[in-house]
């Protein structure tokens, strides 16, 4: 029987016209771009999986309240909506507006970490980690084990590994860690999900050792309808619900808004402690602009507002993880590899499986990605061991857990027949896997070095 997937529950009201180029103009590209898919112009690209961040399409609703959006300095009329939706579904009375999700870890971060030498997460995403780092402290992972095998069933992949993290608070001393980051869902793991009970128990020993517990809610939504599918307790509860259980008792949040609030730029903190929102609105002001607009424009925050409760809707999400399912679907009955089951925002292909003849060293998953291109236009990005570096202390090259070439889904964008056409490019390169030659780096900045690194084709 054919499993039923959820169809889009929107109509088109506007397009952006595509255009596919020839594979020798492909090949032409990528190559003038040293083979780094983030200096392709996005005019040459047919299916943009680069990201889900930003990329999402507006509803009419959202439009409409672009054009109602109050550009006043100080108190406008959106900035008291945004307030009031994001009160009423994180269940804080501290909200903070600003323009992207780093730039609340910018504000945030800072004041958590103040004389403190460690933040212990499930996964810090990129960012997170560099402003972990920025503030003078350490950032330390503690994912599942269950994670790191991507053909093995396992529910909650992005969980927290609470007895890691208890011995962690142990070695390390809870007076030395500033604060306790769960991630939601988990990027950097494929998009996974944590149940609420691991969001509890991690909540729970945070404060058992006096130490603060801070969501990186960017998918909040994607894991609530997970914790939906997934979690006993929570299978007749609605989105919403779910939402306020996950955030209960958590001292803070950071949100990038580009994600699960769908629109192209904003971001959110959430704060209980007075005392510390008094430090984040003053942190605020000197980066991101008054406090009532927090570095946006007023119709930027009118979209957001409105979409904070679009992007909770219980039928988008079916559809939204429907599309995931509808693709992760067709890599297996073509025998691809992936993080399974299939994450929240993005296909996580497991490049080290489909490539194996490829050692980490010449970058499997960025030769995977190149391979995308090539075939149908469609950009994706390596997460791997060419996004993560050399190491600082040898300048070796560095050894990741996984070679994953990461899929992002942008939300409401691309249709089934969009997904069939990067099912069937993945299909035809694994017809000629083997022939497929790995990379050596030519050109490398020192850190974040694959936004701008360049590189050659082996052999
Ligand atoms: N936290 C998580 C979990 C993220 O995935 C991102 C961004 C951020 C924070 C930072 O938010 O971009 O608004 O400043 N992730 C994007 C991605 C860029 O492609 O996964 P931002």
């Amino acid at each position: 029987m054919k499993p039923i997937y959820y169809p889009e529950p929107f109509r088109i009201k506007s397009v952006e016209p595509l255009k596919m180029l020839t594979r020798a103009e492909r090949e032409r590209k990528i190559a003038e771009a040293g083979y780094n898919v983030f200096s392709l112009a996005s005019r040459d690209v047919y299916i943009d999986l680069l990201t889900d961040s930003g990329t999402g399409a507006m509803s009419s609703d959202q439009w409409a309240g672009v054009m109602l959006g109050d550009e006043s300095y100080a108190g406008a009329d959106c900035y008291y909506k945004v307030q009031e939706n994001a009160k009423e579904i994180f269940g804080f009375d501290y909200i903070q507006l600003v323009h992207q999700g780093r730039a609340a870890e910018k504000v945030l971060l800072p004041i958590l970490l103040e004389g403190k030498k460690y933040a212990i997460a499930n996964m810090h995403f990129d960012t997170t980690r560099a402003h972990v780092e920025l503030a003078g402290a350490r950032a330390i992972d503690c994912t599942v084990k269950e994670a790191l095998d991507t053909t093995k069933y396992y529910p909650f992949k992005g969980n927290m590994d609470t007895d890691r993290l208890e011995e962690h608070i142990k070695e390390l001393g809870a007076e030395n860690i500033g604060v306790i980051i769960m991630t939601i869902t988990n990027n950097s793991a494929g998009g996974q999900p944590v149940s609420v009970a691991n969001i509890r128990k991690t909540r729970d020993i945070a404060h058992k050792y006096g130490i603060k517990f801070m969501i990186d809610a960017a998918r909040y939504a994607e894991n609530s309808y997970f914790v939906k599918q997934r979690e006993e307790e929570f299978k007749n509860s609605t989105i919403e619900e779910i939402v306020k259980a996950s955030f209960e008792g958590a001292d803070c949040f950071t949100m990038s808004a580009k994600k699960d609030a769908i629109v192209n730029m904003g971001g959110l903190i959430g704060c209980r402690d007075k005392a510390v929102f008094e430090l984040v609105k003053q942190r605020c002001i000197s980066f991101e602009g008054f406090i009532t607009y927090g570095g946006m424009s007023g119709r930027d925050i009118e979209a957001l507002a409105r979409g904070l409760k679009e992007g909770i809707d219980e039928h988008y999400l079916r559809y939204r993880i429907g599309q995931m399912e509808y693709l992760a679907a067709r890599l297996d009955e073509a025998g691809i590899a992936y993080q399974s089951p299939v994450g929240g925002h993005a296909v996580f292909v497991d490049a080290k499986k489909l490539l194996p003849h490829i050692p980490y060293y010449e970058f499997p998953a960025q030769a995977l990605a190149i391979e995308l291109y090539l075939e149908a236009g469609i950009r994706a990005c390596d997460i791997g061991s060419y996004m993560l570096g050399n190491d600082p202390d040898t300048g070796k090259q560095l050894e990741a857990d996984f070679e994953f070439t990461r899929l992002a889904i942008p939300r409401r964008v691309y249709t089934q027949s969009h997904l069939d056409v990067i099912a069937d490019a993945l299909i035809n390169i694994k017809e000629r896997a083997s022939s497929i030659k790995g990379y050596k780096i030519v050109e490398e900045p020192p850190i974040l070095r694959h936004f701008t690194a360049k590189l050659k084709p082996l052999g």
